[in-house]
């Protein structure tokens, strides 16, 4: 913790009037350029909507369930994170590669969706513990910043709304947080058809076991222990992972205020969300 303590807050620069770490800003152009093949597959997601839920998934699918393979080394390793500074040299990479963004460009993408109160929370919790990323502040600041849509990564309605309006015209698997969380096993396997892959029903169990959240709250390799920009005195990296935890964070005129601006910045899409637990 006192490591932790003297490292600096990650700094906030804008690209096209979004908010992203300044490193992302910096790396801009190269990540642009990033040409994507035709067996490359991207795990897309708004910040905090389940994405390392969702890369443990496909990762146990591509290896046929076999939960040592899938243990050869930290989530961040086996699918990086196309913004960040490893991109130059993944791109080289022999097909087929497997990895995760927040923008596109993209073959063929699973989008993960989580709905804006429990994202706003959990956002908020892992900017706490993160350094990489500027000091969220209070709570009652952060509902407004969020809300402004100026969190890096920009605002949540646009994200889940132009990712929503992509899948009609390229090959978007569109999953939601809420459904993982009712039936795994349904949305696994939505998943796994998506994928071309034909997997026994004992693998899928299996699939749905190692992916439960005391599963990979455990496993060194999906839980981000051992990052020491984040400090797991002030939240874990797997915190909660339930749908209603903005219940015990919003004040009730929040919750007012958001319901209003939901409503004005949802009206002109067909996309919906459950947040009622
Ligand atoms: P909470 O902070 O609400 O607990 P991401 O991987 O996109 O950063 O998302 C992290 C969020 O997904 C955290 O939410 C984390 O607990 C939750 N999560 C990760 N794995 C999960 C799982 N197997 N089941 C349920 N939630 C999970």
């Amino acid at each position: 913790e006192a490591e932790w303590s003297l490292l600096p807050h990650g700094e906030a620069s804008q690209i096209d009037g979004i908010t992203l770490e300044k490193q992302t800003c910096s790396l801009w152009e190269k990540i642009w350029a990033f040409q994507a093949r035709p067996d490359d597959l991207l795990i897309a997601s708004y910040p905090k909507a389940g994405t390392t839920w969702t890369q443990e998934i496909v990762d146990l699918i591509q290896n046929d369930g076999d939960v040592e393979k899938s243990r050869r080394s930290p989530i961040q390793q086996r699918q990086p994170f196309l913004e960040c500074t490893r991109c130059g040299r993944e791109s080289l990479k022999p097909s087929p590669r497997w990895r995760k963004t927040r923008f596109g460009p993209f073959s063929c993408v699973i989008y993960v969706a989580r709905n804006a109160k429990d994202n706003m929370v959990s956002y908020y919790h892992f900017q706490r513990m993160n350094k990489r990323l500027p000091d969220p502040g209070s709570w009652d600041e952060y509902f407004e910043v969020f809300l402004a849509g100026k969190v890096i990564w920009g605002s949540w309605f646009e994200h889940v709304k132009n990712w929503w309006r992509k899948k009609d015209s390229h090959p978007i698997l569109y999953i939601f947080y809420e459904d993982m969380l009712k039936d795994p096993k349904r949305e696994i396997r939505k998943v796994i058809e998506f994928l071309g892959k034909n997997l026994k029903e004992e693998v899928l169990d299996k699939i749905v076991y190692h992916t439960s959240f005391d599963v990979m709250k455990n496993n060194p390799m999906t839980n981000y222990t051992h990052d020491k920009h984040l400090n797991y005195k002030l939240s874990p990296f797997m915190r909660k992972g339930i749908m209603g935890d903005w219940k015990n964070q919003f004040t009730e005129a929040q919750n007012k205020k958001f319901n209003e601006d939901y409503e004005k910045h949802m009206a002109d899409t067909s996309l919906t969300f459950c947040m009622e637990p």
